[in-house]
């Protein structure tokens, strides 16, 4: 039997395990806050800042959000940032990608108080992830950690296929999955665009970790008899229904499920354990920012 990895649950026990120690920290005069910044008006964008304020206000961080408009120079951006990494109360804050074009997302990332950068992007957190000594697992990456652990696989040795280079997904696990550590200790390979023979290196793969933006990119005949699929994708596909549309991985999850040994839907999978580690970065700065001691699950 194929087993379907419940990225619901594994999130809501993470979010449940918060609760005490946002309490504790609470206790100690600092209730965690986690702002949300938002430059233009795309909608996509704004449900996501949406769902991250309602996520904080359920496990009691303080959430706050500043909205900039679409058209201002980059400057008020820069003032907003360098509001909020005076703000005491304010323990991390995320802008929402995408920002518009006029705007450098390096330079924004660049201005971000490392301290309260809990998407962990900025520089100094990635250096410090690749030296193996993380402040901040970005969220995505750090949620599939946590999936594979809830559901008992142990990487030490296994060989890992990741498809995706990006900044915010491959890259950043690829780095937590090879270090010495254990939660990590698998090698691994990571494949693109320009990969040759993308089938040959997921089908070799003990665990492969699609994240590529390609909607069911990766079928069952792509994946190894009992290999761990993880699917990040998330990928809007026209639908004869009343949306028009419906979510889809990057695995075509009935194929891929008849071969792995263990698999996360999508929706269901990887997406609530990324909300749930924003909520779990933003506790941990408010600890660190104020000197509490909190057991972090
Ligand atoms: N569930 C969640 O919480 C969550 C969070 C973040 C992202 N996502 C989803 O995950 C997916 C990836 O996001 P991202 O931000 O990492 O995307 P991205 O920045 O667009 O990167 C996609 C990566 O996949 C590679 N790729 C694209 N098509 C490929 C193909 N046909 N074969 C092999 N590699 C291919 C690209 O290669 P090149 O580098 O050569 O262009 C790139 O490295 C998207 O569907 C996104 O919506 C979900």
């Amino acid at each position: 039997m194929t087993e379907i990895i419940d990225g619901n649950a594994v999130a809501s026990e993470i979010r449940d395990n918060l609760t005490d120690a946002i309490e504790t920290l609470a206790d100690a005069g600092s209730r965690p806050g986690l702002a949300t910044v938002l430059m233009g008006d795309d909608p996509a964008s704004q449900t996501y800042v949406n769902m991250k304020q309602r996520d904080c206000e359920e496990v009691g961080i303080e959430s706050h959000h500043v909205d900039v408009a679409g058209d201002a120079p980059p400057e008020t951006l820069y003032d907003t940032i360098a509001d909020l990494n005076a703000d005491p109360e304010i323990h991390g804050y995320i802008v929402q990608a995408p920002v518009p074009d006029h705007v450098d997302y390096r330079e924004v990332i660049r201005r971000v108080d490392p301290a309260k950068d809990v998407d962990g992007f900025h520089p100094e957190n990635v250096g410090r992830l690749v030296a193996g000594d993380a402040r901040f697992r970005p969220c995505t990456p750090h949620g599939v950690q946590k999936l594979l652990e809830d559901a008992a696989i142990d990487l030490e040795g296994k060989d890992v296929t990741i498809v995706g280079r990006s900044d915010i997904v491959g890259k950043p696990l690829a780095n937590l999955l090879i270090q010495k550590a254990d939660d990590g200790n698998a090698t691994v390979t990571v494949c693109h665009s320009r990969t040759t023979d993308l089938a040959a290196k997921t089908r070799g793969a003990d665990v492969v970790v699609a994240a590529a933006g390609a909607p069911e990119l990766i079928d069952g005949s792509m994946i190894g008899d009992g290999a761990v699929v993880i699917d990040v994708g998330v990928n809007r596909v026209d639908a004869d229904n009343e949306k028009g549309y419906e979510l889809v991985g990057d695995v075509e999850f009935e194929s891929a499920k008849e071969r792995a040994s263990a698999i996360t839907p999508v929706p269901g999978g990887v997406g609530p354990m990324t909300r749930a580690m924003l909520l779990y970065n933003t506790v941990k700065a408010a600890s660190l920012q104020n000197g509490v001691d909190v057991d972090l699950p």
